[in-house]
């Protein structure tokens, strides 16, 4: 096992109407809010008016922020950060998804500086300080709501940049499962695709201690039994419940204890797809994560098979990756580049992005070579 901190202040509030103490909790935080949401599912299905109602009930003052997209990029975030300092907003309530939550944990460092919020991302800057950030999760997938990270793309420098900061945990969480029921058949098979690839991040990291090798199977063997339930049956709010837990704890720090770290490398892949093509997140992971396999299959072959014989009972490492493979096209998501319409055309591209950003794993290192035996195996598996 391996030396480990851990830490995390991220207050979560989870089950149905537990949003009724939105109001109070935001207020202890300040009077001004800036509302952000992404690009309308949240009015549409009504999860606005009764954050708004909520908000204004405890007599607090709103400016609004709207129009993330998925796979978010840092002009809204800048556009996000001027208003809120325009306003002199106090705290933050995100309304949303991975991407609504991740922009608001860089605009709660931008409102608290007077620097480009990029600086920090890239590492150029260090933050200081953050304003409170409060949210409310509408989508089950990557466990922003309870850890300290956010992922931003930049089109003018070519990057799709996770950064980690203890300053963004949430300070409050809000995961009502009712506010997911209307997360469309793609995103909650993403959604569930995502948060089976945080806890293999996790297993395949630095460090096997038994009991989180134990907990992380449980994790996926849980969206493995209940995922393709939910998906012929996407309004049932005890099913959106056991996967919207699946997600939080998939990466909210508890798959990593006794860790050096994750490794990250799958994660890396998928983000240069993202920003290339814009695949969203959970996609490019059930592409990346066979390839990778597929890649580690002779180097770490008894990690592989400890895995497969606890998710599936098998005993080779082809079995594994097979049962992976076909688990994730039960549910729908793609597992070639083929599938999201990509060909052999791409592979240069693709190659070329790779190395610009010296896609690698944390613990698992992937070289030039290793990059073209993964595209290969993502576009024809
Ligand atoms: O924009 P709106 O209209 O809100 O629609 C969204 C969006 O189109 C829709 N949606 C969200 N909640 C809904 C809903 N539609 C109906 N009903 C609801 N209740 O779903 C679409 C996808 O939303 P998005 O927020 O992009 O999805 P997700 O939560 O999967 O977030 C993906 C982003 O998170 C990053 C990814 O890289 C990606 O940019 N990640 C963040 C991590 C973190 N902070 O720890 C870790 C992850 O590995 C991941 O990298
Ligand atoms: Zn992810």
């Amino acid at each position: 096992m391996e030396n480990f901190t851990v830490y995390n202040p991220t207050r979560l509030h989870f089950g149905g109407n537990i949003i009724n103490n939105l109001g109070t909790t935001v207020k202890q935080y300040g009077k001004r809010v800036l509302l952000v949401y992404g690009k309308g599912s949240v009015k549409k299905y009504g999860y606005y008016d009764h954050v708004v109602s909520q908000l204004q009930e405890s007599g607090l003052e709103i400016f609004e922020y709207s129009g993330i997209k998925p796979n978010p990029i840092i002009e809204d975030v800048e556009k996000a950060t001027i208003i809120g300092k325009q306003n002199n907003v106090e705290v933050i309530v995100a309304l949303g998804g991975g991407s609504v939550i991740d922009s608001a944990k860089i605009i709660s460092l931008g409102i608290a500086s007077n620097e480009n919020p990029w600086d920090f991302m890239t590492w150029k800057l260090t933050p200081q300080k953050a304003i409170p950030l409060v949210t409310v999760l509408t989508l089950a997938a990557t466990g922003t709501e309870m850890n300290a990270a956010a992922v931003v793309q930049n089109h003018s420098t070519g990057q799709k940049v996770g950064y980690v900061n203890p300053l963004m945990f949430p300070k409050d969480s809000f995961l009502d499962p009712s506010f997911t029921v209307t997360v469309p058949k793609n995103y909650t098979s993403y959604g569930i695709v995502d948060l089976i690839a945080h806890s293999l991040e996790a297993f395949f990291g630095q460090g096997e201690p038994s009991v989180i090798d134990q907990i992380t199977i449980d994790i996926i063997k849980d969206a493995i039994q209940f995922g393709p339930l939910l998906m012929d049956d996407l309004t049932n709010v005890e099913l959106r419940a056991k996967i919207m837990l699946d997600a939080t704890l998939a990466l909210n720090g508890l798959t990593s204890y006794g860790k050096k770290s994750g490794d990250w490398g799958v994660h890396g892949l998928g983000h240069e797809l993202s920003l290339l093509f814009d695949t969203p997140h959970g996609a490019s992971l059930s592409i990346v994560y066979p390839a990778w396999l597929k890649l580690q299959k002779n180097r770490i072959p008894k990690r592989i098979i400890k895995l497969g014989k606890g998710l599936f009972g098998v005993d080779t490492v082809d079995e594994t990756i097979e049962k992976l493979m076909a688990f994730f096209m039960k549910i729908g998501s793609p597992v070639s580049l083929n599938e999201i319409g990509l060909s052999d055309d791409s592979r240069s591209s693709i190659l070329e992005q790779f190395k610009k950003n010296n896609v690698s794993g944390m613990h698992h290192n992937l070289n030039e070579v290793d990059h073209k035996k993964l595209v290969n195996f993502m576009l024809f598996q």
